[in-house]
């Protein structure tokens, strides 16, 4: 070797200065747009100056539209501003744990466990429980309530006001059950005295979605408790995308890389899907990859539109390679149906692209044996083609009755020869 294999990729090619701000963890300081958001979190924050619990919190909107950004931010300050005696005048203590529901903490016992072992309940300073003499040892194994008992205690015996945020919150599927023991709690929590004063600690909660029908799937009751504060993230316009992305290009790209008039058909494009600021930064560094990598020291109007393009193609890729196995197979059933075309054994004369349920059924099971799976009644299948369809991988209509009676039709929503590749090599299928 000669030492030199990176010689080439560490020169000095061009576009970026700095690849990190655009990455999807970087969380800028500022973050236009949200002012309101902000204040409405803060204001409810504050209370824990007072020693006086929180509201809690919901927050909904879009994706992409900064509300984990948003969150991170203000939870941060906090921490700083409490840790500064001259503001935090009455010694009040609190704690944050941060979680993404998707990420694992999908259950009351996963989350109950995160709270317990989190730093923030577990960090120098705060007295241990009664109830076990060892801190931070592993409790995974211990009952969920036992997970109970120790949580209240340390709150209790440290009068900490715990901020549990739960972005994502909708994957959490006992959700009704940990919201009612997370807010009863605050019943169970008696006051201490500290600094020769009485108080006592307390649990309020974040919850984050972006999934429009979460609320109303909640109980009455948590959806009441849940939602004491609500705030709707509206989607981002292509002119505040504009200066969303500026902003970036002037910490992430060299200056002349890229001009404003590119800049401005990211943000369109961005404001195009939902107004999602994640997808136009992805587009931002994605066009700035394409010049580097064509060995040009600025972005093209084209290398925009290839962007644009192959990040389409990543995120249908990761939907689909992301789908349970049997909605994958599903869907390579519709999609190998259709690219059989006049081959396949059709009963009808509708468009070479719409195919009846039926037919699809008894591809699907072609397809299950070939590759020595079981297929699922016909009853899942159309479960499977329902949560197809709201992804936007299908759409579904049905059919006025006519020779097969009401059937279901269905139409892909890509094309049949690319969604046959991705499913192919996800699923090893030859
Ligand atoms: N007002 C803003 N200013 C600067 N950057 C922003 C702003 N809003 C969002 N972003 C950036 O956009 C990306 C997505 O934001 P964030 O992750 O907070 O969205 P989200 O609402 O939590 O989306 P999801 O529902 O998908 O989790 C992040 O990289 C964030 O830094
Ligand atoms: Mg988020």
């Amino acid at each position: 070797m000669s030492g030199k294999l990176f010689d080439d990729e560490l020169k000095d090619k061009g576009v970026f200065k700095d690849l990190g701000v655009l990455s999807p963890h970087y969380i800028p300081k500022d973050l236009p747009y949200r002012k309101q958001e902000i204040k409405q979190i803060t204001r409810s924050l504050a209370s824990i100056f007072l020693n006086v619990k929180p509201n809690n919190i919901f927050l909904y909107g879009k994706t992409g539209t900064g509300k984990t950004s948003v969150v991170k931010n203000i939870t941060r300050e906090l921490e700083s501003t409490l840790a500064d005696k001259s503001k935090n005048k009455n010694n009040a203590r609190a704690a944050v744990a941060y979680m993404n529901c998707r990420l694992g903490y999908n259950s009351k016992y996963q989350v109950l466990l995160k709270i317990v072992e989190d730093d923030s309940l577990n960090r120098e300073g705060l007295k241990d429980t009664p109830l076990e003499g060892v801190r931070g040892g592993k409790l995974s194994g211990r009952s969920p309530t036992e997970l109970q008992q120790r949580m209240r205690a340390t709150i209790e015996s440290n009068a900490v006001h715990m901020i549990v945020v739960l972005d994502e919150v909708d994957m959490v599927k006992d959700v009704n059950e940990l919201i009612y023991i997370l807010t009863r709690m605050n019943d169970e929590i008696g006051e201490v005295e500290f600094d020769g004063k009485t108080c006592r600690g307390s649990i309020s909660i974040i919850g984050i979605s972006n999934k429009y029908s979460f609320k109303n799937d909640l109980d009455p009751r948590t959806k009441s408790t849940l939602c004491e504060e609500e705030i709707v993230f509206k989607p981002y316009n292509a002119n505040q995308l504009k200066t969303i992305l500026k902003h970036r290009v002037k910490m992430g790209f060299k200056k002349g890389s890229i001009s404003e008039s590119n800049i401005a058909l990211i943000a369109a494009y961005a404001a195009q899907t939902n107004g999602d600021a994640r997808y136009g930064l992805r587009l931002l560094q994605k066009a700035g990859e394409i010049a580097q990598n064509n060995k040009r020291k600025r972005v093209k109007k084209d290398d925009v539109k290839e962007a644009k393009a192959r990040v389409e193609e990543d995120v249908i890729n990761e939907l689909i390679t992301t789908l349970p196995e049997h909605q994958q197979i599903v869907l390579y059933s519709i999609a190998d149906a259709i690219a059989r075309g006049s081959q396949y054994k059709r009963l009808s004369d509708a468009p070479a692209d719409v195919l009846f349920s039926g037919e699809v059924y008894e591809n699907y099971e072609r397809i299950c044996k070939h590759l020595n799976r079981n297929p699922r009644t016909m009853r899942w299948f159309g479960e499977y083609l329902k949560e197809l369809e709201m992804l936007g991988l299908v759409t579904l209509t049905l059919s006025g009755s006519g020779v097969r009676g009401t059937t279901t039709l269905i139409r892909l929503g890509g094309s049949p020869a690319d969604i046959k590749k991705i499913v192919a090599s996800s699923l090893g299928l030859h």
